[in-house]
């Protein structure tokens, strides 16, 4: 979860922020047969991860192999993200890059997908001279005859949004997995209308997928040996279907207990949670499957009352402190992390320390900051003059990461000496003599090897040592 947002300024330090943090470029699985390759690069939520699987699918059906190598690609794509002003500057930079070997080889197609292509749309074109194709999230599947246009010649766009389009009957091609946590998409576009939030614009009406072509998904890795799933959507607790032959209507509590039945040894996490939307239903559900981890993406975004109802967030600041209330009241060891935005429109000092009080009320274990940055055509763009300097917002947002930090810290620190049933995901980063894995709260741990153990298992850690993000300590046997 960690890499939610890839222009996070929490991820590097407020001292990196202003550099542009490369998107991610998938480990590729081998493809030595095909004749076409395609190399792809994704920035953004995870749901453009995921979208980008969706991608590799569509592409690999029309004959094309995934490549790590720009340098051989026939087929060079960028799945954009819109959220913030940063991360289109992080696309406009690689796009330099791609449109040098553009001029150095001929045939090379370079296509623009996502959020930013939805966005900009045809605009695209006559900004960006050598970008060949323009598809937004629900034309991914008019890539093939998109790309084979361009290699006639025709520079092509798609950027028809759908009010049915949920790639259901698609089986992501797992780019870049580490073969034990993967993503299930469970939804589309969002009709929130945030008034910050450009999401509603680029990714259209809110529409669920289908909960049977869910849980087959979800079987399907079961069957490959992936042990983790987390169900994605802009506004999961939204969630619902409704069986075209029965009637019948699954809720987000109903398809979360249908994932959970899958496998009691498939952990099931989800995200993002919107405070309305979560109900005692899916609580409860929660509470009662071992398997359903105990973490709860539930964005505040400011702590204030009045620039809540500016935000458009349905909420005030007292129905989310009930909420949270809610949730350690049904489950105490719950961890709930958050999304804020500093310097929000008018946002006064005394409403910006109300953000960093509802952090502590809050408690929690970790939050994604950013400073508020205004949209093209939405609503607060429209309405609300961007007053706020940037100093001042980003004085705000070191504020809040400061509190927080300290938050997640003291978290971390009340486990130390508790044992924490761990799913190992692979070496850690920083030795391969270690292990990294996370627990049900989603914290990520780091412990020595034990022989006999491997990526996937799950195994019993008892915690040492510990900083705001990591809990070091060791294998114990199972309490
Ligand atoms: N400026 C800053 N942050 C934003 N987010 C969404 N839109 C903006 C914006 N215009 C943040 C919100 C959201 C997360 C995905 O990104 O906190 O929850
Ligand atoms: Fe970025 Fe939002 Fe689009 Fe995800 S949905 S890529 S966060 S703009």
């Amino acid at each position: 979860m960690a890499e939610l947002y890839n222009d996070n300024p929490t991820l590097e330090g407020l001292k990196k922020m202003d550099e542009a943090r490369q998107g991610e470029v998938f480990e590729m699985p081998a493809n030595d047969t095909a004749s076409k390759l395609f190399y792809i690069e994704s920035y953004g939520c995870q749901m453009n991860f995921n979208d980008s699987e969706v991608v590799a699918s569509i592409l690999a059906e029309d004959g094309f192999g995934p490549t790590r190598n720009m340098e051989i690609a026939d087929l060079i794509l960028i799945n954009t993200c819109s959220i913030r002003e940063k991360a289109e500057d992080t696309v406009r930079k690689r796009l330099r890059v791609f449109d040098k070997l553009k001029e150095e080889r001929k045939g090379l197609v370079v296509g623009v997908l996502g959020c930013m292509a939805e966005r900009l749309k045809k605009k695209f074109l006559e900004e960006e001279r050598l970008v060949d194709i323009v598809v937004g999230p629900d034309a991914y599947r008019d890539l093939p005859n998109l790309v084979a246009g361009a290699n006639e010649g025709d520079r092509g766009v798609n950027v028809l949004l759908s009010r049915e389009e949920t790639y259901a009957d698609i089986s992501p091609l797992r780019l870049g997995s580490n073969g034990v946590s993967a993503f299930i998409s469970i939804m589309r576009g969002c009709d929130n209308m945030c008034s910050f939030c450009v999401v509603p614009f680029t990714r259209g009406r809110e529409r669920s997928r289908n909960a049977f072509s869910v849980v087959a998904e979800a079987q399907d890795l079961v069957n490959k040996g992936y042990k983790e799933v987390t169900l994605l959507g802009q506004n999961v607790d939204s969630y619902k279907w409704e069986n075209p032959e029965t009637k019948e209507v699954v809720s987000f509590a109903n398809l979360l207990e249908m994932v959970a039945l899958v496998d009691p040894d498939l952990r099931v996490r989800f995200s993002t949670s919107h405070p309305k939307d979560i109900t005692d239903e899916v609580l409860y559900t929660m509470k009662k499957y071992e398997n359903i981890c105990e973490y709860i993406h539930l964005p505040v975004q400011s702590g204030n009352s009045r620039i809540l109802e500016k935000m458009n967030r349905t909420y005030d600041r007292e129905w989310y402190k009930q909420k949270v209330d809610r949730i350690y009241e049904i489950m105490p060891d719950c961890a709930i992390s958050s999304d804020i935005i500093t310097g929000f429109c008018s946002e006064t000092e005394e409403e910006h320390q109300e953000t960093i009080s509802i952090i502590e009320y809050s408690n929690y274990s970790m939050s994604y900051m950013f400073f508020y940055s205004e949209r093209p055509g939405t609503l607060a763009a429209r309405k609300y003059e961007d007053d706020i300097p940037l100093e001042v917002k980003k004085r705000r947002l070191n504020e809040v990461i400061r509190v927080q930090n300290a938050i997640s810290l003291k978290h971390n620190q009340k486990d130390i000496g508790k044992v924490f049933k761990v799913l190992i995901e692979g070496d850690s980063k920083k030795s391969d003599q270690d292990f990294k894995g996370r627990n049900s709260q989603n914290k990520m741990f780091v412990f020595p090897k034990q022989d006999g153990l491997k990526a996937g298992d799950y195994t019993w850690v008892k915690v040492e040592s510990v900083s705001s993000a990591t809990m070091k300590g060791q294998i114990v046997e199972q309490p």
